[in-house]
């Protein structure tokens, strides 16, 4: 199945049965055939079945998610599911979601059909109209609560649906305050005592409209959100290209150069460009992949020589373009295209 501790189908059998308030959940699991898929973001048809016969269990609507993440940014596209459109729409955008998350993405595993709660949404936000609701996420180590924090902060709002948001957000968490106390020394200890010999963990609560805590979502600790001046935050700064060197001024010249002599007249219907100089059309995927794969390019990629056996403006430009980049690369022992983004990034 998955060794990947964050996965729901490793902590959720070993949560479900605690009283502590939570959804009713169905396991939907994918064998092997149907992972391969799923993971290449194509949704079979038995794998649409499978959810569609789980989700005959429940009331309408229900929560959809996978094992790793609900793609709850586009909620009504996503893991909302009411029944008034089509369930395989649903299921590809929780899939996607996953499949894009962070970098390389987080591998679907399984999915999970769950009880709808209707939570005490303080109002909807992002692309998705997601309900943004009053939620904690506790920290818990060693049998022991570590930290606990908001999880909806104000810089991780997008598109709120009213002009008062902050306002809203900072009342309802006043009021709720007073309950924090209770969760943290019952349901988040009672969870903390669970996993005591099992590492750092995340534990999130959302609050119902009926007024429970609701346990809805876990994490191995140092891939969960924390927030940075927390002294219990452990999440490893990420550095995307850790050898990379900065590019000098000479370099710089280099590319400013390089692009200089080649005029991207980008074709929007087409995607092609065309070398200025000459008139003529190249395919941009064509010149791209022999410089990205620092490949000299071959005969066949080079415009044609004329009849006189002389270079065409073309064949000059290409040479001039792809050779110096080569030698630049050949004498500096750098890629030019992990430079040219790293000076794009700012790094
Ligand atoms: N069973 C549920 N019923 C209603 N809302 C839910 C339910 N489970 C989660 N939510 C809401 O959806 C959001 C995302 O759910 P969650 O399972 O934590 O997925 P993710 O890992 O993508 O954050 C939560 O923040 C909560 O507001
Ligand atoms: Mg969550």
């Amino acid at each position: 199945m998955t060794d990947d501790k964050s996965s729901m189908l490793y902590w959720h059998p070993k949560i479900k049965d605690l009283r502590i308030p939570q959804p009713r959940t169905e396991t939907v699991l994918l064998d092997g055939k149907e992972m391969v898929d799923v993971n290449t973001e194509k949704i079979p048809q038995s794998v649409v079945e499978k959810v569609r016969k789980v989700v005959e269990k429940f009331n309408l609507p229900v929560f959809i998610r996978a094992d790793q993440a609900s793609g709850k940014h586009f909620w009504k596209m996503s893991c909302y599911f009411d029944g008034s459109d089509e369930l395989e729409k649903h299921i590809y955008e929780v899939v996607s979601a996953n499949l894009c998350a962070d970098i390389i993405g987080l591998p679907v595993c399984a999915l999970f059909v769950r009880e709808f709660i209707p939570m005490d949404t303080m109002f909807t936000a992002f692309y998705g109209d997601m309900p943004v609701n009053p939620e904690i996420r506790f920290f818990i180590e060693n049998g022991k609560v570590l930290c606990w924090h908001w999880y909806w902060i104000e810089e991780a709002i997008r598109n709120p649906s009213i002009e008062n948001w902050k306002e809203t957000i900072k009342k309802r968490q006043d009021d709720l305050l007073y309950e924090v106390d209770a969760l943290t020394k019952l349901s988040a200890t009672e969870v903390a005592h669970i996993f005591r010999d099992d590492g750092f963990w995340s534990v999130d609560f959302c609050k119902a409209k009926d007024g429970r805590w609701i346990l809805i979502d876990m994490a191995e600790g140092e891939k969960s959100w924390h927030p940075e001046d927390c002294k219990f935050n452990r999440t490893p700064k990420i550095d995307l290209f850790p050898n990379a060197k900065p590019v000098t001024e000479a370099d710089f010249i280099m590319i400013k150069e390089a692009e200089a002599s080649v005029a991207l007249d980008h074709d929007e219907k087409n995607q092609t460009i065309s070398f200025e100089s000459a008139g003529s059309e190249k395919d941009e995927t064509d010149s791209k992949t022999s410089c990205l794969n620092n490949e000299k390019p071959q005969k066949s990629d080079m415009p044609s020589e004329n009849p006189a056996g002389d270079k065409t403006k073309e064949e000059e430009l290409w040479n001039t373009i792809c050779g110096s980049i080569d030698e630049w690369q050949k004498s500096t022992g750098r890629n030019f295209i992990e430079d040219y983004e790293n000076m794009m990034r700012g790094n």
